[in-house]
């Protein structure tokens, strides 16, 4: 029996995904901090299949019980997806929330991922979840912004150090997705166009599709949100700059 295991999946992209890899067979180790959400969650997809582990990852010894679970554990998919940020503009956000943020975001993605690669095998798949703010700036959100470049540049790394070996890692970008990420980082999703938006389904499958074809290192989530980084690329960095400062959520706007 297959065996994946996911960061980040009490709600949003990581529970749609959670259900898409249950329905494929596979047997799923659950992670978040939320005990009663994961609790129902693994009661609703088969108590006896999965497992479910309560944990801070913004938490050093919490990130390093998780890291010693995989090195013990032996799993077929690792998808690193919990991830947060804040909305507002730099020095008005307590420098200790944007700390947790770059520990949960990066710091966490890091120690979980050596914890795998270091015994992973021919077939294994490593994903960490980016954002489509991984290829911007974003005024009124710079850190967050920053720690999915992070995640970007990383994984795509990792995908060239492990593709001779037969273990995929990629790094999947999705664009603005209708979960409580918004409203947990302070704004909610209806700051965004609505035709900007995507369900969690939609991206979940997409994350799937991606772990079927095994191809590329950085997958960007949604044609629309393909097409404005193509746009993006044609801007100079102070016009792309100014464009995500005006939009910004993050950036009060008179
Ligand atoms: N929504 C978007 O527009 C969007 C766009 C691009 C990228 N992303 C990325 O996609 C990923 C998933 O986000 P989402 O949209 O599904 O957001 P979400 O609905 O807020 O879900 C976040 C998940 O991460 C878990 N989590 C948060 N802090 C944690 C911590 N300290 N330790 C352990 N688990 C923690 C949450 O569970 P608990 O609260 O139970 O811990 C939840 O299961 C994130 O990496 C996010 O940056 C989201």
């Amino acid at each position: 029996m297959k065996k994946a295991l996911i960061t980040g999946a009490s709600g949003g992209i990581g529970l749609e995904v959670a259900r898409k890899l249950t329905a494929q067979g596979y047997n799923l180790t659950l992670v978040a901090r939320n005990k009663e959400k994961l609790i129902s969650l693994q009661e609703s997809l088969g108590k006896d299949r999965h497992q479910v582990i309560y944990l801070d990852l913004t938490k050093k010894a919490d990130i390093l019980q998780l890291s010693n679970h995989i090195t013990n554990n032996r799993y077929d998919i690792l998808i690193n997806n919990a991830g947060t940020g804040t909305y507002g503009q730099f020095v008005e956000i307590p420098l200790e929330d944007q700390l947790s943020t770059m520990t949960l975001n990066m710091e966490a993605v890091v120690t979980l991922s050596y914890a795998y690669l270091k015994n992973a095998r021919s077939g294994d798949a490593l994903i960490n979840i980016g954002s489509l703010l991984a290829h911007s700036s974003l005024p009124g959100g710079a850190v967050y912004a920053a720690t999915k470049s992070f995640v970007a540049n990383f994984s795509e790394s990792l995908w060239f150090e492990f593709k001779n070996k037969g273990i995929f890692v990629a790094g999947f970008h999705p664009g603005a997705t209708d979960s409580d990420f918004h409203h947990n980082a302070g704004k909610e999703t209806s700051a965004f166009p609505k035709f900007v938006v995507s369900s969690v389904a939609q991206v979940a499958e997409e994350l799937i599709n991606a772990l079927n074809n095994r191809s590329k290192p950085r997958i960007v989530q949604g044609l629309k949100n393909r097409m404005m980084l193509f746009g993006f690329r044609l801007l100079s960095r102070k016009a792309a700059v100014n464009i995500m400062g005006k939009i910004s959520p993050g950036i009060p706007h008179s």
